[in-house]
């Protein structure tokens, strides 16, 4: 068992549920049920289930060895806003899914699992609001 906060609550969570996807959307679009019309393209919930999975992956880069997954974030903000999807929608589709952990683990989900969620969800949402990589090429560079 790994002894990163966030990898193990995704560890935990795989065990109970092996897929989230119903729950998260189900999460999204009670809160945000502008949000479901959305993906009125996808009939088979194929794009819902391929999105959640690279938003894993996503977040499995971002706390290791970030290769990727800032850039990801910054690109997929652009390209989002070809489906309508506002950018303050990022913050709040990630928050959803910590929900829907937090709300699988119970008792498990610990005082550092809280804290290391809060701490991405803040550091993620910088790339959702700086989506320019000029922009933050320079700020890593200085
Ligand atoms: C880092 C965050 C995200 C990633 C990596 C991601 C990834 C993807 C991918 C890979 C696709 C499929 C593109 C294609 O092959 O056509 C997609 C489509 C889509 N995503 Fe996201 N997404 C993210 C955030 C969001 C958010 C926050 C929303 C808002 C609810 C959203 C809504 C949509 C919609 C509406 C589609 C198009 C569905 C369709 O018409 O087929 N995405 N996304």
């Amino acid at each position: 068992m790994t002894s990163n906060p966030i990898e193990m609550s995704l560890e935990l969570v795989s065990e109970r549920c092996p897929d989230l996807t119903p729950l998260v959307y189900a999460r999204l679009f009670a809160q945000y049920p502008q949000m479901q019309v959305l993906f009125w393209r996808d009939t088979t919930h194929a794009v819902k289930g391929e999105m959640l999975a690279k938003v894993f992956e996503v977040i499995l880069d971002f706390i290791g060895e970030n290769l990727y997954a800032a850039h990801m974030i910054q690109c997929e903000v652009v390209t989002h806003a070809g489906y309508d999807v506002p950018p303050d929608i990022f913050r709040v589709f990630f928050a959803t899914v910590a929900d829907t952990i937090r709300e699988q683990l119970g008792s498990a989900w610990t005082p550092q699992i809280d804290a290391a969620w809060n701490k991405l969800l803040h550091d993620l949402d910088f790339f959702v609001t700086h989506p320019d990589q000029n922009e933050t090429a320079a700020a890593e560079a200085g």
